[in-house]
C-alpha cells in the first residue's frame, strides 16, 4: 500500500490528465511529421485502422489493468502484472512500464525545455525580422550544436528549471498536482490549438510561390490515399504513431488508472481521453504546421524538409511574415501549447516510478519525486550534451519505438490468454458508462496480439527502403544466397550495426556510434537496475507474506 493515500479529485480531472497525458509534443511535432514523410492522406487509413485495433483496445486493456492492479495497492507495471497471473516471470515484463517512461522522460523534457525558453523569446520578440537561416542558426548555437561536446549553458539552466517544475508538480500529488495542471494546461492548450489551427486554414495562398498554398498543405494530409494500403513501411510508422501518441505500451495508463476508485468506470472515460488525442492530433496537430509552412515555402519544400526541428527552426520565421503583433502572440501560442502539451505528458511518465517506490519501499511522495528527479537528470545528461552526435535519436529508437511495442504484446497476451478474456471483459465492463460493444472481445483477444506482432517481426526484419516489392527482393536476394538487405532502422541492423559494421574510434577520436552505444549501454543498465529492483521489491513481498 502506498504510505499517503493518492486518488484523482475528479472524474474530469483524471479525464483531463489522461487526455493530458496523451496529448503531447506527439500530437504536434511528430504526427505532422510523420504523415508527410508517409505520403500525407495516404498515411490516414493505416493510421485509423490501427487506431480502432490497436489503440483502443490497448486503451482499455490498460485501464482495466491499472484499476485492477489498484485493487491490491499496486500502482506500477511489475506487480500490476504480477498480480494477473501466477507466473513469476510476468512482473519482469512489468519493467517496461517503468523504463519506457523515464527513458522517454529523459529526452521528452529537454524538448519541453526548449519550449519554455522559446515561449519566453517570442515573447521578448527576439525573432522579429530575423532570416530564415538566422532563426535555425538560432536554435543550433542554443543546444550548443557543432562543438565536439554540446554544452549549452542556456539550455541547460532552461533545462533545469524544466525538470525542476516536473518534479515539484509530482512531489504535491496527483489531485493536488497532476490533476490542477491538467485543468489548466488542457483548455490553455485548446485555445492556443485553435487559435493558430484557424490561422493554418484561413492562411490559403501567400502568393511567395505558385503553389505557395496552405490548403495544399492541408489537402495533402486529409485526402484519403488507398495505395498505401500495401505498403508496410506507412503501417509501420502509423502504427509507431498510434502507440506513441495513445501513451500506449508504455505503463503510463495503468498507473494514472490505478489510482481509480473500484466502482469507477474507465471504459467511457479511456474513449474520451483516447478520442480527445486523436482529435487534437489529426484536426489540430494537422492545421498548424504543415499547412502554415506550406503556405509560404510551398509543398514541395516542405515534403523534403520536413522534420520535427521545424518546430524550432521554421516556425518562429512563418509567424513573422504575419506582422509583428500576430508573430508575438502566434509565438507565444504555439510553443506555450507545446509547453503544455509537454508537461502533462512528462507528469504522466514520472508516476510510475513514483509509484512504484511509494508501494514497495514506502517512500514518501517528495522521496520518491526527488529520487525521480536525480534519475532523469543522470538519464538526460546524454541526450543533452552529446546531442549532436545522435544519443537524442537513440533514446528515441529504443525507448519511444521499439519498448513499447514488445510490452503492448506482453501486456496483451496476458491479459487475454493468461489472466483470460472472461475475466478481462468484466474487468473492462464492470462500472462501465457505456456499452463496450462485444466486437472488441474477440479483437482484444485475437486482432490485437496478432496485429502487434506482425509490427513487431515487420520492424525486426525491415528490409532496405521497407516497401512491398523491397521484401519481395529481399527474399529473391536471400534465395540466391546473398543475404538479407536489413533497412538502417530495422531493429537487427539497429543491434547489430550491419551496415556499417562498429566502429567505435577513427583515429583515437571516438566516432558518433561510440557516443550513441554507450548510451546504450546506460539504457541496458538501466533496465538491470530496476529489474534488480523489482527482483527485490519481490522479495520483500514473499518474507512479509
Ligand atoms: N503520448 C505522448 C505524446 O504524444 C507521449 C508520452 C509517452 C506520454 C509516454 C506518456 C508516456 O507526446
Amino acid at each position: 500500500m502506498a504510505a499517503a493515500k493518492e486518488q484523482w479529485g475528479s472524474r474530469i480531472g483524471l479525464i483531463l490528465a489522461m487526455a493530458g497525458n496523451a496529448v503531447g509534443l506527439g500530437n504536434f511535432l511528430r504526427f505532422p511529421v510523420q504523415a508527410v514523410q508517409n505520403g500525407g492522406g495516404a498515411f490516414m487509413i493505416p493510421y485509423l485502422v490501427s487506431f480502432l485495433l490497436m489503440g483502443i483496445p490497448l486503451l482499455w486493456v490498460e485501464w482495466a489493468m491499472g484499476r485492477y492492479g489498484g485493487k491490491f495497492g499496486d500502482h506500477s507495471t511489475p506487480f500490476i502484472l504480477d498480480n494477473m497471473t501466477h507466473q513469476r516471470f510476468w512482473k519482469y515484463f512489468g519493467v517496461f512500464g517503468i523504463f519506457t517512461n523515464i527513458g522517454v522522460m529523459a529526452y521528452y523534457t529537454y524538448i519541453e525545455s526548449w519550449t519554455l525558453t522559446y515561449a519566453i523569446k517570442s515573447i521578448k520578440g527576439d525573432f522579429l525580422g530575423m532570416p530564415l537561416n538566422e532563426v535555425g542558426a538560432t536554435f543550433d548555437r542554443y543546444v550548443d550544436l557543432g562543438s565536439s561536446i554540446n554544452l549549452p549553458i542556456w539550455a541547460i539552466v532552461a533545462y533545469l528549471i524544466t525538470l525542476i517544475i516536473n518534479i515539484y508538480i509530482l512531489s504535491r500529488g496527483l489531485s493536488g498536482g497532476v490533476e490542477k495542471v491538467a485543468k489548466f494546461g488542457m483548455p490553455l492548450l485548446l485555445i492556443f490549438g485553435f487559435f493558430l489551427a484557424i490561422r493554418g486554414i484561413t492562411l490559403g495562398s501567400t502568393g511567395r510561390c505558385p503553389d505557395c498554398n496552405s490548403h495544399l498543405g492541408l489537402d495533402f494530409l486529409w485526402r484519403p490515399e488507398f495505395s498505401s494500403l500495401a505498403d508496410p513501411k506507412v503501417w509501420l510508422a502509423a502504427a509507431g504513431q498510434i502507440f506513441f501518441t495513445l501513451s500506449v505500451g508504455m505503463g503510463t495508463i495503468q498507473c494514472y488508472a490505478s489510482y481509480v476508485r473500484q466502482k469507477d468506470d474507465i471504459a467511457l472515460n479511456a474513449m474520451s481521453a483516447g478520442w480527445m488525442n486523436s482529435f487534437v492530433e489529426v484536426v489540430l496537430g494537422a492545421s498548424v504546421v504543415i499547412p502554415i509552412a506550406v503556405g509560404y515555402f510551398g509543398l514541395d519544400w516542405v515534403k523534403e524538409n520536413a522534420g520535427f526541428m521545424m518546430a524550432f527552426k521554421s516556425m518562429p520565421f512563418l509567424f513573422d511574415q504575419f506582422g509583428p503583433v500576430l508573430a508575438v502572440l502566434s509565438g507565444l501560442a504555439w510553443f506555450g501549447l507545446l509547453f503544455f502539451a509537454g508537461i502533462t505528458s512528462s507528469l504522466a511518465m514520472g508516476t510510475p516510478w513514483m509509484g512504484f517506490m511509494e508501494d514497495e519501499f514506502k517512500w514518501s511522495r517528495n522521496k520518491a519525486a526527488l529520487s525521480l528527479g536525480v534519475v532523469i537528470l543522470v538519464l538526460s545528461l546524454p541526450t543533452i550534451l552529446f546531442f549532436g552526435k545522435g544519443v537524442f535519436d537513440e533514446y528515441d529508437y529504443w525507448t519511444g519505438t521499439v519498448a513499447l511495442v514488445l510490452f503492448a504484446l506482453a501486456e496483451v497476451v496476458l491479459f487475454g490468454w493468461v489472466f483470460g478474456m472472461d475475466k478481462g471483459w468484466a474487468e473492462i465492463t464492470s462500472g462501465a458508462d457505456m456499452k463496450v460493444p462485444r466486437l472488441y472481445r474477440p479483437i482484444i483477444k485475437y486482432v490485437t496480439p496478432l496485429f502487434i506482432l506482425v509490427i513487431f517481426l515487420t520492424s525486426v526484419f525491415k528490409p532496405l527502403n521497407g516497401g512491398l516489392d523491397d521484401w519481395g527482393k529481399g527474399f529473391a536476394q536471400l534465395g540466391a544466397g546473398q543475404g538479407w538487405p536489413w533497412a538502417k532502422d530495422s531493429i537487427v541492423n539497429q543491434l547489430f550495426h550491419l551496415d556499417t559494421g562498429i566502429v567505435w574510434f577513427e583515429q583515437g577520436i571516438p566516432t558518433n556510434m561510440f557516443y550513441i552505444d554507450m548510451s546504450r549501454f546506460l539504457l541496458v543498465f538501466t533496465f538491470i537496475g530496476l529489474g534488480a529492483l523489482v527482483a527485490i521489491a519481490s522479495r520483500k513481498r514473499r518474507q512479509n507474506a
